[in-house]
């Protein structure tokens, strides 16, 4: 385990053998955030490429699993004004937790509210609610993760290689080279970008093809019936369809961190439904990390 993970429930128990997880999502207990949200200041902002990390000081706040997040609004012009758009609060993946408490997010300009909380340096503070939903659960059965990534994705993937130390595969993948220096948050990524410009040229899925065809032709894989890795996979839609179709075509366990509109962040406003095969979920409260046994699809 790398410097910054407290591990706690589920993970602080996994010798990575934790029986699975209740209900839809993976992480067995959800980490409960303090009631309101908190008045935090930034304490460091670095760029990698086209992204920006903000590193938030929440010494006192709880520790999160991986593949939790946080409801985060700039302290300060945050719309309102005349020329202000009026903010919700956006949702951002918790992607890394250093010693001290100070919790890192990475952040992609799309478009209001990221364009704002990227601009945030030292001096400026953010209202943070957090952590909330339900993360990742450690490998089931002792199994081999693999970790995929894609564009933003690969957020909650850092936090979770701080809790798996080095050994897991880690799979990323970007639209260019710019994108692709966000890759320098995992330890000993595998690369992939769509123009070629580093890495393999194409999917990071086609990259997670060929490892699966490897691991599932091993001995070790052959004399456990196939269930030798699971992968945990966060990114774009018809990346993480691809994930899922691919682990349920070999029989792979997948957890898969998905992303939906999200206006409160607790499971009061039903604006992040998602349909699964028992019906909808809320993805704040339920998610964002499914079992990829339960979607039909991820659209
Ligand atoms: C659980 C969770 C974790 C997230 N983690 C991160 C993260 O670590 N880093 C990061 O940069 N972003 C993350 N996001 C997405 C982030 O919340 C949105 O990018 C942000 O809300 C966009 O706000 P905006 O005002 O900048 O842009 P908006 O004007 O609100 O949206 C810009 C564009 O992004 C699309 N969009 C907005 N919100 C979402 C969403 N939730 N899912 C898919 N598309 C969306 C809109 O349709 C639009 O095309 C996460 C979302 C969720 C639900
Ligand atoms: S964001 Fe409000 S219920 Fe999920």
């Amino acid at each position: 385990m790398t410097e910054g993970f407290e591990a706690r429930g589920a993970w602080a128990a996994a010798g990575h053998g934790m029986s699975a997880a209740a209900g839809h999502g993976s992480s067995g207990e959800r980490t409960l955030a303090p009631f309101g949200r908190r008045r935090l200041p930034v304490v460091g902002r670095r760029e990698y490429g086209a992204y920006v990390v903000i590193s938030v000081a929440d010494p006192g706040g709880p520790a999160p699993d991986p593949g939790q997040f946080a409801m985060l609004a700039a302290a300060e012009r945050w719309g309102g004004g005349a020329d202000e758009r009026p903010f919700l609060p956006r949702a951002f993946s918790v992607a890394r937790r250093h010693h001290d408490g100070t919790l890192d997010f990475l952040l992609e300009d799309v478009g209001p509210g990221t364009n704002r909380l990227a601009e945030l340096d030292d001096g400026d503070d953010v209202w943070l609610l957090g952590p909330l939903g339900r993360g990742f659960a450690p490998p089931h059965d002792g199994r081999r993760p693999i970790l995929v990534g894609g564009g933003v994705g690969i957020a909650p993937l850092a936090i979770l290689q701080d809790a798996l130390g080095p050994s897991p595969l880690v799979l990323l993948g970007f639209r260019d080279v710019d994108h692709a220096a966000g890759a320098a948050l995992l330890c000993d990524p595998n690369v992939a970008t769509d123009d070629g410009s580093v890495g393999h040229h194409g999917f990071v899925t086609e990259l997670l093809a060929s490892e699966m065809d490897v691991a599932l032709r091993s001995s070790q894989a052959r004399s456990s019936g196939r269930r030798y890795i699971e992968v945990y996979a966060c990114g774009p839609p018809p990346m993480l369809e691809a994930v899922r179709a691919l682990c349920a075509e070999h029989g792979v366990p997948a957890q898969l961190a998905l992303e939906s509109g999200m206006a409160c962040g607790f499971g009061a406003c039903f604006g992040c439904v998602v349909p699964t095969r028992d019906g909808y979920v809320r993805l704040c409260v339920d998610g964002p990390v499914l079992d990829a046994a339960v979607l039909e699809a991820v659209t």
